[in-house]
């Protein structure tokens, strides 16, 4: 970088020094990847992570395509690790920031979930190891070998990703949500102890809705559903210094209409706010449910993505043996509705998707915007699919749900 360039303002409090570098996890796609165009046209140089060396390398070259006038000496470095390992080993990371001499930001972003929308006694048990692996242990292995060398470069910056679902409990995908809800008590943790110990190592936590990332999570970017670059230019604006504050907030949802949904959601009273919630929940279950049934992709829009080939290989090796088998396992026997469904409906041996292949229709970033199924059909298919589901939670589903625009803005937030 020259001395003479010139970047935007926010974020100026960490480039205090010569070249600042900021470490991105799950750099490759989503928010990872705006975060990583961002800081690099703010004059950041980058060490990305990521489990892909192709991804890595074609990112860094872009980046550096890019910014070639605005950052002309930037540095772009990567580190590969797969933050699902159990046990977890961050033993890269800790190398390569062990180079680095002026770490200014670290973003903690890698998550995801294992996809589907089980109930806990339904998961497949090391995909849920896979999750809380990438989603708790890992970001907060990182958080532990970054902290050192943030303080060595004062003032600098934590950002540690959470989700509106770590706000709300959110039945069947119990896994994220708890791992999310763990993410926000955790970075507010360390912000307050920074804040305690009278450092300016500053830790913000950020909370997004759905957000566009080109797997779970389709399309052109809307008002409840923005493209990642627009929801990381809403966070660097969260983040940029106010005049009367030392620090930047422990905690936001930087996204306007976000917050909004959460703060309408926040003022119902706590059963009626998780009611719907669970209703919602139930209606996503169902449409998976139904999607299955008829052989398609389970096609929604709860940017949940899967955390490691590893899970997925052996997702796909389950899906298969259950198919080949008169008796289904045990974790397929509690929804054997859509598993001998799926069955009948495509080859035997055909492994079923747990969710929207890349190449599928953009899916539909609501229950109500879904693929329908028939009133009937739905009921049925609900009955079949989940046999743990109430009469009751059956009955709703049999009972066509009202357009999303005439409920409360929650339907979008509830699996985010
Ligand atoms: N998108 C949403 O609607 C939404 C909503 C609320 C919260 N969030 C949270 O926001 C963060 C970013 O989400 P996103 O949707 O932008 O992500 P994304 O598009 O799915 O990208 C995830 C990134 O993490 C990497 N990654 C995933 N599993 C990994 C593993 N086991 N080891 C190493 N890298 C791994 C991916 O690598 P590959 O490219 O190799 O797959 C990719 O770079 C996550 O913490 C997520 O939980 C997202």
């Amino acid at each position: 970088m020259t001395a003479s360039t010139t970047y935007p303002p926010a974020l100026a409090r960490y480039r205090h020094t010569a070249a600042p570098y900021a470490l991105i996890t799950g750099s490759t796609a989503g928010m990872g990847e705006a975060w990583a165009y961002a800081l690099a046209s703010h004059g950041f140089n980058l060490l990305l992570h990521g489990r892909s060396e192709e991804k890595l390398s074609s990112l860094r070259d872009s980046i550096l395509s890019q910014n070639v006038q605005i950052t002309p000496n930037l540095d772009i470095r990567y580190v590969i690790c797969d933050a699902s390992l159990v046990p977890t080993n961050i033993k890269p990371i800790r190398e390569a920031i062990g180079k680095i001499a002026n770490l200014a930001i670290v973003v903690n972003n890698v998550g995801g979930s294992g996809g589907g929308y089980d109930s806990i006694e339904e998961a497949d048990p090391e995909k849920l190891e896979d999750e809380i692996a990438t989603n708790v242990t890992f970001p907060s292995l990182v958080a532990n070998a970054t902290l050192p060398k943030l303080r060595q470069q004062q003032p600098s910056l934590m950002v540690n990703v959470s989700s509106i679902s770590g706000l709300f409990p959110t039945p069947f995908v119990t896994g994220y949500s708890a791992s999310k809800a763990f993410n926000r008590h955790f970075s507010m943790g360390i912000y307050h102890e920074e804040k305690a110990l009278g450092t300016q190592v500053d830790v913000v936590c950020l909370g997004p809705g759905v957000v566009v990332n080109n797997r779970g999570v389709q399309g052109g970017g809307t008002s409840m559903a923005p493209l990642a670059s627009t929801w990381v230019d809403n966070a660097i604006k969260t983040i940029a210094p106010k005049l009367w504050r030392s620090r930047p907030p422990a905690w936001s949802l930087p996204h306007p209409p976000h917050n909004m949904a959460a703060q309408f959601c926040k003022l119902l009273p706590e059963s009626v706010a998780l009611g719907l919630f669970r209703k919602e929940m139930i209606g996503l279950r169902n449409n998976e449910g139904n999607n299955r049934a008829g052989g398609g992709s389970s096609a929604n829009g709860t940017g949940f993505t899967h955390l490691s080939a590893r899970a997925e290989a052996r997702s796909k090796a389950k899906a298969s043996a259950t198919a080949s088998k008169s008796n289904p396992p045990a974790n397929a026997a509690s929804r054997s509705g859509p598993v001998s469904e799926v069955t009948q409906a495509g080859p035997a041996s055909a492994p079923q998707p747990e969710r929207a292949p890349a190449s599928a229709p953009a899916p539909a970033l609501t229950q109500s915007a879904a693929a329908p199924a028939s009133p009937s059909t739905a009921g049925v298919s609900a009955a079949k699919a989940s046999p743990h589901l109430s009469k009751k939670s059956v009955d709703e589903s049999a009972n066509p749900k009202p357009p999303a625009a005439a409920g409360p803005p929650t339907t979008e937030i509830l699996a985010a």
